[in-house]
């Protein structure tokens, strides 16, 4: 009987459940570290996985798993009947010199490099699953007609199989091209030629790819602020400098950030519906831009990531439409079309420049499956795409009417909703003097996920809001839930 776990083996070592390592490798790389430091001796006998398993608290098949894991990698073997032992005459003078850290952290075997830093302080909410309701920008899935949708899959799987199977074009389906490029002449006043269009796993890869093209080191970028956050970091973690611009009630206030910043590499916006704002960018702004971009070899990136969503008159074209100079890169998304596990989403790019993003694309990897850009390739040809968008925007609406009419019926008193025509959520403005972080995390507790309008900012100069998604909550759950709002909040 081994009996020395406590006392010597798991000296200093305990299971963090909080953690974000999965606890097999937790156990895992403790042992492997006791193995590497010779602490646990080359033929030492270790604890039955039923022994360690109690110890640690945690299940036996955890620990058997780790024990496999760490066969499977040689540093332990096992001796039908007699136990699980430190591989025999393991040469440890060759084994790499690994610098554990002296503090506890989350992730014990690695030491974060300065490129990353930036990466895992980033404000972008990492998704672990299932979101709850009022989480902004969610589609409506509970109506999502997923019949038909797999009827369009099924198809796209059996036909052309060789191609469809493989990797597929790296820039994308020519045919899903053509859909797209047909739907933003129809919906965006757009007048694109298919080869400049890349698809992408949604627009984030955009934002990734368009850094790596297009950015130096110390680049200015200005950016909205509030703003997109996970666009935002991509290009700070790209080493640009990024300006954060205000808003005024035509949009980016351009004033502003060509006196404060002039000259920048690229311009990041929302013209159709400001994220999180809402604001729509006036003719006269949107020209304006345009225009300084021609005079200062400045390069825009329109995020028009929830255009379809337009609840009063038609939507305004693309600024990108009304660009002569070839100066914007224009993004779109089916993440909020259609819905986010597609991931599904493009970039028409200035002529000439398709096969540096090919290249990008290959090596950043190759993401999108020729599968799903077949089937969605159909399913706007044969006008399901517009279909359910128009079924989407009259759903949303109501959403949009019910959430409002809730709030301003029982909230009053703590929250005022601004009218929105467009998009997926609304804001909620919050007494002047409270914590939008705090609201959001009591909310939260509770089942609500608004986020908070203050983590949108570099600089916390707006009054607090909460920014509310309508267009995931089903119209008859929204009376609920905007009681709970009440009861959380207007205490
Ligand atoms: C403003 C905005 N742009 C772009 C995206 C990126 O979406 P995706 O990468 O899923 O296409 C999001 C996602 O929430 C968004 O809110």
């Amino acid at each position: 009987m081994v009996k020395y776990i406590r006392g010597a083996l798991l000296q200093g070592f305990e299971v963090d459940r909080d953690s974000s390592v999965p606890i097999y490798r937790q156990i895992e790389t403790f042992l492997r570290r006791l193995i590497l430091d010779g602490t646990l001796q080359s033929s030492r006998k270790l604890p039955s996985t039923r022994e360690l398993a109690s110890e640690l608290g945690v299940s036996r098949i955890t620990v058997k798993s780790v024990y496999e894991q760490l066969i499977a990698e040689g540093y332990l073997d096992a001796r039908t009947g007699s136990g699980t032992f430190v591989t025999k005459g393991l040469n440890l003078e060759t084994a790499p010199k690994i610098e554990f850290p002296t503090k506890r952290c989350n992730t014990p075997d690695i030491i974060i490099p300065d490129q990353a830093v930036p990466i895992l302080s980033s404000k972008a909410s990492v998704r672990h699953g299932e979101t709850a309701p009022f989480r902004p920008g969610v589609p409506g899935l509970d109506f999502f007609p997923v019949k038909i949708w797999m009827k369009y899959l099924l198809e796209a799987t059996q036909k052309g199989t060789r191609q469809n199977l493989s990797y597929g074009n790296i820039v994308g389906n020519e045919a899903l091209r053509v859909s797209i490029a047909n739907h933003l002449m129809e919906a965006r006043g757009m007048q694109v030629d298919p080869s400049e269009i890349v698809i992408t796993s949604g627009a984030q890869q955009a934002f990734v790819l368009i850094a790596f093209v297009l950015l130096n080191r110390g680049d200015t970028v200005w950016y909205e602020n509030p703003g997109h956050i996970a666009g935002r970091d991509v290009m700070q973690i790209m080493g640009a400098n990024v300006a954060p611009v205000p808003i005024d009630d035509e949009g980016i206030d351009l004033h502003f950030a060509a006196q404060k910043h002039p000259k920048p590499k690229v311009i990041f916006t929302t013209p159709s519906h400001q994220q999180p704002l809402g604001i729509t960018m006036s003719l006269a702004r949107r020209l304006d831009l345009l225009k300084y971009a021609r005079e200062n070899n400045t390069y825009i990136i329109e995020d028009d990531y929830d255009s379809e969503f337009r609840y009063r008159g038609r939507p305004l074209p693309a600024l990108s439409a009304l660009d002569s100079e070839r100066r914007v890169f224009y993004v779109g998304t089916f993440s909020k079309s259609m819905f986010a596990a597609m991931r599904l989403g493009y970039i028409v790019v200035p002529p000439g420049l398709s096969e540096a993003f090919a290249q990008a694309k290959t090596l950043l990897g190759q993401s999108s499956s020729a599968v799903v850009e077949q089937a969605m390739s159909d399913f706007m040809d044969d006008g399901r795409f517009n279909e359910h968008i128009r079924k989407t925007r009259r759903i949303y609406r109501e959403r949009r009417d019910v959430l409002f009419e809730c709030l301003s019926k029982d909230c009053a008193s703590f929250i005022t909703p601004q009218p929105t025509d467009a998009g997926m959520h609304m804001l909620a403005w919050l007494s002047p003097n409270s914590d939008d972080r705090a609201a959001h995390h009591a909310l939260l507790k509770r089942g609500i996920e608004s986020l908070p309008l203050s983590v949108y900012s570099l600089t916390f100069s707006d009054p607090p809001a909460l920014v509310l998604g309508f267009s995931g909550a089903n119209e008859n759950r929204i009376p609920g839930l905007v009681r709970r709002i009440s009861q959380t909040l207007g205490k």
